[in-house]
């Protein structure tokens, strides 16, 4: 056990992510009252170049005009490598500021990335002297984002989420697929030949590896990680089954990136029924253990222990912070 043990970000039920394209304001109020847990509104790449100042306005104004008392709003800013991200910035946080919960920001590569938004935000904040402090939403999407992920995940006390970016990420890696998220048949292992001359072929998880890296670097600096978005919104199977992938790696969330994700990223993202039920035996077994002098103990046929208490503890913290909205 270290003694360094980390500050944990915000508590927010981050479930499901609804992306929403800053140039279609008629959604907005759809997302509003989506069962959401989080909703973005988008000035980055579903906003055509075009579009952009006409898309910060209509953010500007559904932040103001509507009622976000109720749900958690971030809002996806353009990438510090365009011109777009300052005024992105000072526009929207000077006119809307008090009612942004996040800022999300994409493709970030370095801590220094994250120390510039930072710095103008903490300015605007006091200037205007909002009650409010808005925090950060990192989306790791870019190979040099992924290599300086550690020191991104602890760059500023406004971080609260790390979100995997894996259309970006597969193009800044070159990655031969053009699909968003998924599975690849080319990421598949070909056995031997079994007894009976067949073989079988297995497809893997080509993301498994950046995703298991940053749920490893959100937990130890106390953030959420994020799964991002699944591209086939009609294949509610493969959805599903991605993110059931991520919520068993340890993320607490996924993108949706039309409404009918949600709910699959709701119900993906809470433990079930007979998960909670389970973690609660194993507490009442261990304390039962505890009692007898024990600390290990063992539970139809398997082996409990203080880690067993540990994990259970973390399905019923879930759960509980589920139930209270
Ligand atoms: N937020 C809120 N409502 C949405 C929505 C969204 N992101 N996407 C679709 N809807 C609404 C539609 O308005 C429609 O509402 P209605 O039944 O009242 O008419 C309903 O949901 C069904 O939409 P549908 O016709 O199936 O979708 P579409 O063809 O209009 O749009 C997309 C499909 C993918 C273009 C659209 O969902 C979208 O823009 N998603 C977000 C993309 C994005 O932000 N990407 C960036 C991050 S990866
Ligand atoms: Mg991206």
């Amino acid at each position: 056990m270290s003694f360094a043990i980390p500050n944990q970000a915000r508590l927010r039920l981050n479930r499901s992510e609804l992306a929403v394209p800053g140039s279609r304001p008629e959604l907005f109020e759809k997302a509003l009252r989506s069962e959401a847990d989080i909703v973005f509104l988008d000035l980055e790449d579903a906003v055509a170049p075009d579009e952009k100042t006409k898309a910060r306005s209509f953010v500007i104004q559904g932040l103001n005009d509507l009622d976000w008392d109720s749900k958690t709003v971030s809002i996806r800013i353009n990438g510090l490598d365009t011109h777009y991200m300052y005024r992105d910035v000072v526009d929207l946080v000077e006119q809307a500021g008090n009612f942004i919960d996040l800022i999300m920001i994409p493709k970030v590569g370095t801590a220094a990335d994250v120390y510039a938004v930072d710095m103008l935000v903490t300015q605007i904040e006091q200037a205007k002297g909002f009650g409010n402090r808005i925090g950060f939403e990192h989306i790791i999407e870019t190979a040099l984002g992924m290599q300086n992920i550690t020191e991104i995940a602890a760059a500023s006390n406004r971080n609260e989420s790390l979100h995997f970016g894996v259309a970006d990420f597969a193009a800044s890696t070159q990655a031969r697929t053009t699909g968003i998220g998924g599975a690849n048949p080319d990421y598949s292992v070909m056995t031997d030949r079994l007894e009976d001359g067949s073989r079988a072929v297995h497809w893997g998880d080509m993301w498994h590896y950046s995703l298991a890296r940053l749920v490893v670097a959100a937990r130890a600096n106390g953030l959420r990680p994020v799964d991002g978005p699944f591209g086939d919104f009609s294949d509610d199977d493969a959805y599903a089954s991605a993110a059931n992938r991520a919520a068993a790696l340890g993320c607490e969330g996924k993108w949706a990136i039309h409404p009918r994700q949600i709910a699959l990223a709701n119900a993906a993202m809470s433990p079930s029924d007979a998960q909670i039920a389970g973690a609660r035996r194993i507490l009442d077994a261990m304390r039962e253990a505890e009692t007898e002098g024990k600390g290990a103990a063992a539970l139809d046929g398997k082996l409990i222990d203080l880690a067993s208490v540990r994990q259970a503890e973390v399905l019923v913290a879930k759960a509980d912070q589920i139930a209270m909205g």
